[in-house]
This record gives structure tokens, sequence and C-alpha cells, in this order.
């Protein structure tokens, strides 16, 4: 059975966003405000499907101190003038304007009391009240360039996406085309498909000629599949304080043992800076010099056992499954032999150790988990004040599609309202 397709209508715009998440978002309130006419299109049924999700279902909308240090990418410059012309305080003032309660957490952190939706509800409507339009289950199917005037520069032909119904029905999707003098790529990263990622942002930016920085899961747990993964699961469930390390960069943060690996604030933040095949290191006792620790006791407490030692000696600081579980797997042969007993070398050896486990992950958890996609769109074809493209006028990148990645903490929300900000302020 054939359907007839509905012929294509065009719709003019001033500014069309791809993306109905944080950046986009943003960027079509400042733009609506200046009374530019917004068009936002997003393929998934609902906007702001991370933001829903993000913090645990609190969102942790931005932090009280951010650097540029606390963002990587091939150019750690990029992201600094739009940071500092749009810094946290202006979304907490919108948050505040909006009476959404919220409350701050370590290390600047800040949450909603309630939920999430609040900072969803809160966009949506200054999205409202800015006059722009949001269009949801949308296919980008096309976007061309067109030689005509700048008020007609894109055109996007889209598609609406046929739920199941439609397809039990054999619906056909009936195309629309639209035109814009601005198009603004926000179509975020490559992390949790299930909420909407997609690779149309980078697909967009190498048709214009980009350069992508290969992307890769970030903000993610590690895998092991060796003898420690063993060890490691049989721990699930454990977190503790530790100092999470590599050659470049050091977290002081909890730690947590999960059925499929390592977790936790400090591996996430640490996976930002990890390359697949290196090292981590893991100080287990931070706050003890257990290489001295275990020398000293030797001369003053020589019959002690060195399970005694860590646990009469550091407040408690290896929970005791933990303790059992190393003990194991580092001093099996030597755990019931007292210090006296034991040479310095082998003492020294196991200090170093705990205070430095060398782990060798044999991957991330991917995608599937990740919170931010690393890469992306290489900044040093686009303008880090407007986030135009040096390489075709009226194209933007705002958001995670960017080769933008912030630390665990906020700090990629920050980015996507900074960068929806000062892209808004000029398309
Ligand atoms: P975002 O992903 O928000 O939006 C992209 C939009 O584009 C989506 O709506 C998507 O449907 C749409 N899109 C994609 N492909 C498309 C296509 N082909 N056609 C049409 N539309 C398309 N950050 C933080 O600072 N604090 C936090 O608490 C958290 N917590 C958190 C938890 C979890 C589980 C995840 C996965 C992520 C976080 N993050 C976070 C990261 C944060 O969510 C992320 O960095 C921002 O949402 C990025 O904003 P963008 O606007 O760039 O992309």
């Amino acid at each position: 059975m054939s359907h007839p397709q509905s012929a294509p209508h065009h719709t003019h715009y001033d500014v069309i966003i791809i993306g109905a998440g944080a950046s986009g978002l943003y960027c079509a309130l400042t733009a609506g405000r200046r009374g530019r006419r917004v068009l936002v299109l997003d393929h998934a049924n609902k906007a702001g499907k991370k933001i829903l999700m993000s913090g645990g279902g609190r969102c942790n909308f931005t932090n009280y101190f951010v650097e540029p240090e606390h963002f990587i990418g091939d150019n750690p410059h990029f992201c600094k003038s739009a940071l500092s012309r749009y810094p946290s305080w202006e979304f907490i003032g919108m948050v505040e304007a909006h009476k959404i309660p919220y409350h701050e957490r370590e290390h600047g952190q800040l949450f909603c009391d309630d939920s999430a939706q609040d900072i969803l509800t809160m966009l949506l409507d200054e999205c409202a009240a800015a006059g722009v339009q949001v269009r949801l289950n949308t296919n980008i199917d096309r976007v061309q360039t067109l030689n005509q005037d700048n008020q007609t520069r894109f055109q996007l032909t889209t598609s609406k996406k046929l739920g199941k119904k439609d397809i039990a029905s054999e619906s056909k999707s009936s195309q629309t085309s639209y035109r814009c003098e601005s198009l603004v790529v926000a179509t975020g990263g490559l992390s949790i498909p299930t909420m909407g990622a997609s690779g149309l942002g980078y697909e967009v930016a190498q048709q214009f000629g980009h350069t992508l920085i290969a992307t890769d899961a970030s903000l993610v747990p590690f895998t092991f599949t060796d003898k420690t993964g063993e060890l490691i699961r049989a721990l699930a469930g454990i977190s503790l304080p530790v100092i999470a390390s590599n050659e470049r960069i050091s977290f002081k943060l909890p730690v947590l043992f999960t059925h499929r690996g390592l977790s936790g604030p400090a591996m996430l933040q640490l996976s930002n800076y990890w390359r697949t095949g290196e090292i981590i290191r893991i100080n287990l006792l931070p706050e003890t010099d257990v290489t001295t620790l275990l020398l000293a006791r030797k001369k003053s407490h020589p019959r002690q056992l060195i399970r005694t030692v860590l646990t009469e000696n550091t407040d408690g600081a290896l929970p005791k499954k933990l303790l059992a579980a190393l003990q194991t797997h580092l001093w099996d042969d030597i755990k019931e032999t007292e210090l006296a007993n034991i040479k310095d070398e082998r003492l020294v050896e196991l200090g170093d150790t705990l205070n430095g486990w060398q782990l060798k992950p044999s991957g991330t958890e991917g995608y599937r988990t990740a919170e931010v996609t690393r890469g992306g769109v290489k900044t040093d074809e686009v303008s880090s004040k407007t986030m135009q493209s040096h390489l075709q006028e009226g194209l933007y990148f705002i958001g995670e599609v960017l080769d933008v990645t912030g630390w665990l903490g906020g700090y990629n929300f920050q980015w996507a309202w900074a960068s929806g900000f000062v892209c808004g302020e000029v398309v």
C-alpha cells in the first residue's frame, strides 16, 4: 500500500538549533530574548533528557569554583572566553529568580533540593517566554547551504520520527524543510545512546570541512579482566577515600568497587585523563606513609602481624573486607609472619603498593554509562567568542559536541550554559 507524501513546505527562522538539550535550550532562550525567531529541533520525544537524569535526578547544574583548569581539550584556552563572560553566578541568578531550591555539596557542587525537572522547567519556561519554538520527534535528514541571501543560508530537510503506532499502520513520514540564517549544532556527545545521543553533530561538522578530535567515553568507570578484576568484583559495594592518579593528574576522592570494576568520583575524574593501555595508581591509605609505619612498627612491635599494624594505626581507613582481600592478594605467604621476620625490602614493597596500587584497566564501561564524550569538533576551527565556525559563516557549535570536556562536578553543564549563552548573543 502506498501513501501519498505531503509536499514539503518551507518555514523560515532566524535561528535553528539542532538539539533541545542543555546548551541548545540556553542558546535558544538567549537568542529569543533578543527578538530572534528561534526554532529548536530534536529527534527525541522529550527535551533535556540528560538534564533530567543528571546528578542522580537532582542535576548538579553548576559549581561555585569554575576555572579553565577544570576542562580538558586539545586547546585548553578555548573555553576561557565563554566561561569568563558567563560565570556560574549568572546561572545561579536564574535558578534563584525561578525560586528553585538548591544546595551546595562538597567541592562547590550545586544541586537542586527537589528535582532536576525544576531546571528543565525553568529553561523551557524561559524559552516559551522568549517566543522560542521547540519541535520534538523530528529527524534531521539533510543540511544544505543555499546560495541565496543571508536570511536563507541553510536549509534543513526533516521528517517526523515515526512512533511504534505509525510503523504498525505503515504511515509514511512527511518531510518538512526549514530555512534559517544561523544554524546552531547542539547535539551533545555520544554518551547514553538510549537518551537520544547521536553522531549527527559530528557529521554536520565534517560536511562543512571541520576536523574531529577522536571521541571516547569519559567520566566513566573502569573495567578489569585480569585477576585484579576478580579481586575488585569480590569487593563490590566498598567505598573509601583514596588518591587516584596517573602521570598527568591526581584526585583525592572516593573510589567505589563494583561488580563491573572501579567507579566513584575518583575513577570518573581520572577517566577524563586516561588513555587505553595506561596504568592508574591508587593510594589506598592517603593519610599514612605505609612503608614508614611498617618499618617503625618492626622496630617498636617486632611481634606484630602486618594486618594488625594496618588495623591499629590507620583509624580504620581500610574496610575489613578490603584488608582481608588485599592480604590474600599481596602478602598471603607472610600473613602469619611476625614483622621481625619479614625483610625490610618486602615491607617497603608492600608500603609502595598500598600507597600506590598500580592497576591496568582493560577498558571502561563505554558510552553506555559514560557521563560525557571526550573529543569532538576541533576548537581551533571555531571562534571562542561566538562559537561560530571559521569554515562556514552562520554555522555554530555549542556544548559537548565541541572538544571541551569538563570535570565531574557541574562543569559540563556550566560549559553548556556558557557556550549556549555567548552563541545566543550573536546568532
Ligand atoms: P545534550 O546531550 O544535553 O543535548 C543534546 C540534544 O541533542 C539531545 O536532546 C538529543 O536528543 C539531541 N540530538 C542528538 N542527536 C540528534 C539528532 N540526530 N537529531 C536531532 N536531535 C539530536 N553534567 C553536569 O554538569 N552535572 C551533572 O550532574 C551531570 N550528570 C550527568 C549524568 C548523566 C547520566 C549523564 C549522561 C550526563 C551528565 N552530565 C552532567 C553531563 C551533561 O548532561 C552534558 O554534558 C550536557 O547535557 C551537554 O549538553 P549539550 O547541550 O551539549 O548536549
